[in-house]
């Protein structure tokens, strides 16, 4: 290796010239070093196109291409630029309409996911009438399926009527479909029917067994007729079910 060129940069006309380099701000450099001043205008515009913001760049770029407007026709110059122009706007664009869509979604597809009593114990609860799955997994799959339906779920879970009923006001805000599971809550609270009468959004309606088929205590549900639907006796597969049935409620633009 001599004093002014770099083990690994390829020198201009060499053959099997490696498909591409790394492109830093060393690299450019050497380039620009050892008289590749083209080579080394290249470097600097896909490090702008991967750091718009970054002025230095730019201001290198801008000196470089002085220095070969002394050597190359001018109308080969402002073409390159209108070149970089146009892919930097084209970025730019498409980073704006990424923000926006990400902001729509955020704001527009939400589900809200509420368990009742006794079911953050799932996995260790009953397991031939509930299934083995924890809680953490059951949510995990009910995320995966919103995600997949385009929706984002937040998954909420409590012990206590009051709490739910408070997670039930958070659904007045900025959700498009409440799937809640009060468990034993279901046959008893009257307090929770009433809070989701105040809701105007898709409410469905899980349970895991098939409440139907169990003690008459069970048959009533206080909310089956405030809800929109109902899934039960499908397991822990019900609530995907349910995320799935609410992502085709809004294709068919019922929410
Ligand atoms: C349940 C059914 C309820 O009767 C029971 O109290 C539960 C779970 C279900 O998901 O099957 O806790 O809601």
């Amino acid at each position: 290796m001599t004093d002014d060129k770099l083990e690994g940069v390829p020198t201009a006309g060499s053959r099997n010239e490696p498909a591409g380099p790394t492109p830093t701000v060393t690299l450019a450099k050497v380039y620009e070093k050892q008289g590749f001043l083209d080579k080394a205008a290249s470097v600097y515009k896909e490090l702008i196109i991967a750091e718009p913001d970054r002025a230095e760049l730019k201001d290198a770029l801008e000196a470089i291409e002085k220095r070969l407007a002394g050597s190359t026709p001018q109308p080969e110059k402002s073409k390159t630029k209108t070149t970089l122009d146009h892919l930097l706007g084209w970025r730019n664009a498409i980073r704006e309409r990424k923000k926006m869509l990400d902001q729509k979604n955020e704001k527009s597809r939400r589900i809200l996911v509420i368990h009742g009593p006794n079911l953050g114990m799932l996995g260790r609860r009953e397991p031939s009438m509930y299934g083995s799955s924890t809680i953490e997994e059951i949510d995990a799959e009910i995320k995966k399926a919103a995600h997949e339906c385009g929706m984002r779920a937040d998954t909420f879970q409590s012990n206590h009527e009051g709490i739910l009923i408070e997670k039930i006001y958070e659904a007045l805000n900025g959700y498009d479909a409440l799937i809640i599971n009060p468990a034993a809550y279901t046959h008893t609270s009257i307090a929770i029917r009433d809070a989701l009468l105040m809701l105007d959004i898709p409410i469905i309606e899980v349970h895991l067994s098939n409440i139907h088929r169990r003690e008459s205590f069970r048959h009533k549900s206080m909310i089956a007729d405030v809800a929109t639907a109902q899934v039960v006796g499908f397991g822990k597969d019900g609530y995907t079910m349910a995320v799935r049935a609410v992502a085709n409620l809004k294709k068919k633009e019922v929410l």
